[in-house]
């Protein structure tokens, strides 16, 4: 792993400044500065973690979707959701960290993740509510990071966000139906929709005036755009589709501002988000402790897969040779 030692490394700095400023990717083979190094392990890891527990609030719903077709189609979900973490752990160990440590970071509580994944799901109208807003956030978040300067995160945010739209719609579709139904099918939909809209708006993160690393990551080009500009966008695309489910948005205050170009809407409650992000949400603790038994209960196929790959190595003279050498 490469470090910055300041002087010594002032050509080094000017090729990295040169490659961000054109536009290009920096891959793992070049040198970067250790911050911009920590920021993307940071961000990415939590990225990563995020999806891996975002799997259980809607995991959680596979054995009682309401039909055959509902389930498969939030298996498939849900097994996305896996594929993500597995992207995007892969994208940070290219970074110089590894899958374990980044794995006990998240099972000891010392790891952040989306705080949105805090939130229980009571009702099947949450699996709607969870596709459009809390997949629907992440497309906002995620589509420009496709055009992140680090090259392994932004070639895996494009796989991702092909799949989150089809996330989003299976959302969309799952509350139209819903809102298409009965009276109590009808404010079954409201109440998730009443239920998510304020957290999926906190998922891009405090007000441009309090988000004291965004101008730094900026300037690096991993984010593209701050975070009340997504914000805006985000509700500028809710509108129009809440019109058509025939849900209202939870917030009396949200208009269209014409003289300002921007949508008007209530203050959010911080006090919340801060609440849940430092841990006191309705469901941390729950969502830690299955992700821990998750682990330790799949030690034996970590073992099985190991060893099967070292078998499979030994069929293989120079690869078996290898292994020898390291024995
Ligand atoms: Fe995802
Ligand atoms: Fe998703």
């Amino acid at each position: 792993m490469t470090t910055d030692t300041d002087a010594g490394n002032a050509a080094e700095q000017d090729a990295f400044d040169a490659l961000i400023a054109a536009e290009q990717r920096i891959e793992p083979r070049d040198w970067m500065p250790d911050a911009y190094r920590r920021t993307l392990i940071r961000q990415i890891s939590q990225h990563a973690h995020s999806e891996i527990i975002g799997m259980q609030p809607e995991g959680n719903w596979i054995t009682r979707a309401p039909s055959l077709k509902r389930k498969a189609i939030l298996m498939a979900k849900v097994q996305d959701e896996a594929g993500h973490g597995l992207y995007l752990y892969s994208a940070a160990q290219t970074l110089g960290i590894g899958r374990d440590e980044m794995t006990e970071q998240l099972i000891a509580g010392r790891a952040k993740y989306s705080s949105i994944f805090n939130y229980p799901t009571p009702t099947w109208a949450d699996m709607g509510a969870i596709g459009w807003l809390v997949d629907g956030a992440a497309i906002c978040n995620q589509v420009p990071l496709c055009r992140a300067s680090y090259g392994p995160y932004g070639r895996a945010m494009v796989r991702i966000c092909k799949e989150e739209s089809f996330h989003q719609r299976q959302g969309f579709e799952i509350l139209l139906a819903l809102m298409q139904g009965s009276p109590a099918q009808r404010e079954m939909a409201q109440d998730a929709v009443d239920r998510w809209y304020w957290p999926s708006l906190m998922m891009f993160g405090p007000p441009d005036d309090r988000s004291p690393n965004s101008a730094q990551s900026m300037a690096w080009k991993i984010k593209r755009f701050s975070n009340d500009e997504l914000r805006q966008r985000f509700i500028g695309m809710l509108v129009p589709q809440a019109e058509v489910l025939g849900v209202s948005l939870p917030d009396p205050e949200l208009r269209w501002d014409a003289g300002a170009g921007r949508w008007h809407m209530s203050e959010i409650d911080w006090t919340e988000f801060h609440e849940v992000l430092a841990g006191r949400g309705p469901m941390n603790s729950e969502r830690l402790r299955a992700r821990r038994e998750a682990h330790e209960g799949g030690a034996w196929v970590r073992e099985a897969a190991a060893e099967y790959a070292r078998k499979r190595a030994l069929r293989r003279p120079a690869v078996a040779e290898a292994f020898e050498g390291a024995a």
